[in-house]
């Protein structure tokens, strides 16, 4: 029986996994997130063997030094960015995360953004709303159809592929992609085309959509430069992490009609977004719920469980992240 720590409110079943296991868990069962300090204090008085955490808690070397029994930290996220994962490694602390759960989840949300930005189904609800429908106007609130269109993704894993899919077969577009790495099978599903120009594709799109996980080489891959590269009437989604897009940047893109319109679910520094952000009439913005369905939260809550159990029963951990 390990001692394991959850550190926020998360679907039970994951928490009555590991208590039916026999593990000895103590659950923070809170939705209000937890300061550094505090989550420092806990863990450091804890004694935890096992931790199971979200990607808004971070976790690096203060975390890793003030809890020395603690043999693993398992991630209720598919990003890992919230951890030092070098610095885990070097002190033989496992990391896991739960990878696949969300790839439906959020292809599907991907989608639900780009139908209400190029259909402007925002500000034609505010519209209504606010009494200024008057009567059926030929003239109202254009967008613009996907058919035909080009999709640009980059970062061709799961998520992206499934949207590629999911846009080619469902809206008729083309799809073009970049990626360190080409994936095939995507490339037979929806006649996608590589390009190895990143800029390329940002010359080329209508819409680009980013699917590559935040790392030292993502953080500002669309910046001033890169958005200036883009059509004017192109579109960017991100449902990626905040900070693969210099966020400041996007702001005056927008304003400026470098590009014509952005849907975005994360931000650079969440909860707070960059200045002027939220008034652009030409943005949709969604609080981070990119895997928020129940079938994925659910699943994800399984998955942690299950790295863990796996874990202290002497197996390998299914989503171990290995570096
Ligand atoms: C959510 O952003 C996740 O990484 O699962
Ligand atoms: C990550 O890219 C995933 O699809 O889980």
């Amino acid at each position: 029986m390990e001692k394991i720590f959850v550190t926020h409110k998360i679907p039970e079943i994951g928490v009555k996994m590991l208590k039916d296991k026999g593990h000895d868990v103590e659950w923070r069962n809170k939705s209000e997130l937890l300061p550094k300090t505090e989550l420092l204090k806990i863990l450091g008085a804890g004694n935890y063997d096992g931790v199971l955490c979200l990607l808004t808690d971070r976790i690096d070397i203060e975390v890793f030094t003030a809890t020395p029994t603690t043999k693993i930290f398992a991630n209720y996220a598919v990003g890992f960015d919230n951890i030092d994962i070098v610095e885990a490694k070097k002190r033989g602390v496992v990391i896991t995360n739960t990878p696949g759960a969300s790839t439906e989840s959020v292809a599907e949300h991907t989608l639900a953004l780009l139908l209400t930005l190029t259909r402007r189904v925002v500000e034609g609800d505010t519209f209504v709303r606010n009494g200024k429908y008057q009567g059926w106007d030929p003239m109202l609130l254009w967008g613009v159809d996907l058919l035909g269109k080009t999709l640009g993704i980059l970062g061709a894993g799961r998520i992206g592929a499934e949207v590629a899919k999911k846009s080619a077969r469902g809206f008729g577009m083309k799809i073009i992609y970049h990626d360190i790495v080409r994936n095939e099978k995507m490339e037979k599903e929806t006649d996608a085309n590589f390009l190895l120009s990143l800029n390329e594709v940002l010359k080329q799109a209508d819409v680009i959509s980013l699917h590559v996980p935040l790392l030292p080489e993502t953080k500002h891959l669309i910046n001033a430069e890169r958005l200036a590269l883009m059509k004017e009437t192109a579109y960017l989604i991100n449902t990626s992490r905040g900070s693969v897009i210099d966020e400041v940047a996007l702001v005056n893109a927008l304003k400026k009609g470098i590009i014509r319109g952005a849907a975005l679910d994360v931000f650079e520094n969440e909860p707070v977004l960059a200045e002027g952000l939220k008034n652009l009439p030409n943005v949709v913005l969604t609080p981070h719920i990119a895997s928020a369905t129940a079938e994925t939260r659910n699943d994800m809550a399984k998955k942690a469980a299950e790295n863990l159990i796996a874990f202290f029963d002497g197996r390998n951990p299914p989503n171990k992240i290995s570096i």
